[in-house]
């Protein structure tokens, strides 16, 4: 198989090639990766690894593979927003390698500030020639690499509490890296499967749980601080204009905060078996490497 991934060096990725390599030992894989990407995390698995330096949302780079090689599959982890672009390049190539895409469960949020474009995107894909397969994480965790709950078990670790805005009652189903690192193998290798499917965690649980189970599993006591809405939409607004990115929390994080994020995951496990471990089970893996890192 010519396979072709970015996002090798990601969470997600790397967690994939670790999969790929106890799979298939032999298997060779070409990585688009970005100058600056550190390769070192997938530098010391036994696949054979070719690297191609380029930025995947730039049609030159995929044009410059495409003329080099005939592609098989890719395997596109760094950004679904960056689907018409491969298209487009695959349709100048006449190249109809089979796609898996990793989207997210974003595209059906009221509030995310890319949801249109990864709509556009998901529309986009639906004409192409050849097969894919979309697969939608929610949100991802698992280990300190993971954009979000780690940086809440730090937060509860150190200060013993956590701000939850408004109710604190939204529904959140977190999904862990390794389990989605076990669903791209499975649809990478059979390529029976396509279309789009959900994939959400073990555990559907409300905000205000989630906490109460870092509690549980950090052994310390962790108090939620209720915040009224309101004010806390002004002060992530007010707080976003004066330090912009350096803002510590973020209006649509807030927005967000009040949208049900439970997505059903029925068709993937019915399809290719997929069995994701609970949230509690999940966690508990997360605090032992976050424990062992001496990040709490
Ligand atoms: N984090 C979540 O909660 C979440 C939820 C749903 C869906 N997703 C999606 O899941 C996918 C993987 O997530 P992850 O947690 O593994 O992300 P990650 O750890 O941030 O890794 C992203 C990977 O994509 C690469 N990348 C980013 N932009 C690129 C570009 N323009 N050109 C080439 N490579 C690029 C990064 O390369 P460098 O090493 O150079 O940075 C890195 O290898 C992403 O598409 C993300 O949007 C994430």
């Amino acid at each position: 198989m010519s396979i072709v991934i970015t996002g090798a060096t990601g969470l997600m990725g790397s967690l994939f090639l670790e999969a790929l390599t106890r799979e298939q030992p032999k298997a060779e894989v070409h990585c688009l990766v970005r100058p600056d990407s550190d390769r070192s995390i997938i530098n010391s698995l036994a696949l054979k690894l070719y690297y191609s330096v380029g930025d995947s949302s730039t049609p030159q780079n995929w044009e410059s593979l495409l003329s080099e090689k005939t592609l098989n599959t890719i395997i596109h982890l760094a950004q679904l927003r960056h689907v018409p672009v491969i298209l487009d390049s695959l349709k100048k190539a006449q190249q109809w390698p089979r796609l898996i895409i990793i989207g997210t469960t974003g595209v059906y949020s009221q509030y995310n500030q890319y949801s249109q474009d990864y709509e556009q995107a998901e529309s986009t894909l639906q004409t192409y020639r050849g097969s894919y397969c979309l697969l939608r994480p929610t949100m991802i965790y698992g280990s300190h690499r993971d954009k979000n709950l780690h940086k809440l078990i730090k937060f509860c670790d150190r200060y013993g509490f956590f701000p939850v805005f408004g109710s604190g009652n939204c529904l959140l189903q977190p999904v862990h890296a390794d389990d989605l690192a076990k669903a791209l193998l499975s649809v990478l290798l059979n390529p029976n499967i396509k279309g789009s499917y959900d994939l959400s965690g073990g555990t559907v649980v409300t905000f205000r749980e989630l906490l109460a189970l870092v509690e549980k599993l950090l052994e310390k006591p962790v108090r939620p601080l209720y915040v009224p809405y309101n004010l806390g939409l002004g002060a992530a607004t007010f707080a976003e204009k004066i330090l912009g990115a350096r803002s510590p929390v973020r209006r649509e994080q807030i927005l967000r905060l009040q949208e049900d994020k439970a997505y059903s995951h029925e068709a993937a496990q019915r399809d290719f078996g997929y069995e994701p471990r609970s949230l509690e089970i999940g966690l508990a893996q997360e605090i032992e490497i976050l424990r062992a890192e001496g990040i709490i």
